[in-house]
């Protein structure tokens, strides 16, 4: 066992940063214990419309969890011991005692570990799947058991479309609608748009698409529903249904989002989630009676896979090391 030391827990801390995080609300917090690192949760940071139960929430600290493990694994460390608390107990979510990683000088790393500064949400348009991509999703579809490809152009696009329906169900609530405003940086101006939250960049939105959707998300919205205009204005079918595949995510019921959230990191590739499919229950009915899922397990979320149409700007809006470090306790 080794007592992890300041420094070395802002090297690792500055990479964990970079998991996925629903709206980016990044929750995670850390502090040492004993040379142990003890992950913590930041109750200020919570999405009560959008996530009421605090599942995704959890599933982000899965995620930030694994981004340590692969941090660590990179530092030539590796988890020795992990206690993770269960869901809704008070205090620490867990705590993580490192030690020496292999001594096997042969062993290669881990292959997510040199993604995790390249992979970023792509929420924009696809180019059409060639031979190449096709190859891959199908060496995907075969090395990963938690996700169940569809690739067949004409299912893509009802996919997409299903999402949009899903997405609309929850804007026309009006709670979900300012949680999700309250979320994004819509202008460079905004103080925490390098920060946190969803900014225009990361969401694929030029400068006269962000403004557009600040009206439309905000005041307009409720004039645009009863005009039947809300639906078409916020579909994004036409960017996700170019999607080389959607890729049901699923996992065993029952299982700890924490767990979940961990597995969820290490699925995720070039694409992004579209979390309304799997928390609408009636998209996510659908689906499953559409492509249905082994026995036992649960549809967690579906991410939308491709090459960008266009060359993107890996920007990581993030918090920096230090406002995620707390004072050992
Ligand atoms: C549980 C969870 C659900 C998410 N759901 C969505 C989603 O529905 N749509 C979306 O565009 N991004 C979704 N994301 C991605 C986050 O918004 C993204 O991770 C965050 O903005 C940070 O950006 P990055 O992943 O590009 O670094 C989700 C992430 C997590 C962890």
């Amino acid at each position: 066992m080794i007592a992890v030391e300041p420094d070395l827990l802002r090297r690792l801390v500055a990479e964990a940063r970079l998991a996925p995080s629903v709206h980016n609300i990044q929750p995670t917090r850390v502090s040492l214990d004993a040379g142990a690192i003890l992950l913590q949760d930041d109750p200020a940071r919570r999405l009560p419309a959008a996530d009421p139960t605090g599942h995704d929430v959890r599933l982000s600290h899965g995620a930030f969890l694994e981004g340590l493990a692969l941090a660590l694994g990179r530092a030539g460390l590796a988890i020795a011991e992990l206690t993770v608390a269960p869901t809704g107990a008070a205090g620490p979510i867990a705590r993580i005692a490192a030690a020496a990683g292999t001594q096997d000088p042969s062993a290669s790393p881990d292959p997510l570990a040199s993604h995790v500064a390249a992979r970023a949400s792509w929420r924009g348009g696809f180019t059409p799947a060639d031979d190449t991509t096709r190859a891959a999703l199908a060496r995907l579809a075969g090395n990963q058991s938690d996700l169940l490809m569809v690739t067949e152009p004409q299912a893509v696009r009802r996919i997409a479309m299903l999402a949009d329906r899903a997405g609309l169900f929850f804007l026309r609530d009006q709670a979900h609608r300012r949680e999700l405003t309250h979320w994004m940086r819509l202008s460079r101006a905004h103080p925490d748009h390098d920060r946190d939250g969803l900014n225009a960049e990361a969401m694929a939105l030029g400068r006269i698409e962000a403004f557009g959707a600040g009206l439309v998300l905000g005041p307009l919205f409720p004039l645009l529903d009863r005009l039947g205009l809300a639906g078409p204005v916020t579909a994004e079918a036409g960017k996700a249904g170019s999607a080389a595949a959607m890729a049901l995510f699923h996992r065993a019921e029952g299982e700890d989002p924490l767990v979940t959230g961990r597995a969820f990191y290490r699925a995720w590739l070039a694409g992004c989630p579209v979390s309304v499919l799997a928390d609408w229950p009636e998209a996510n009915a659908a689906l499953r009676a559409a492509h249905p899922l082994p026995a036992g397990r649960r549809l967690v979320n579906v991410f939308r896979i491709g090459v960008p149409a266009r060359p993107r700007r890996i920007g990581h809006a993030r918090l920096p090391v230090e406002a995620l470090i707390r004072p050992a306790s």
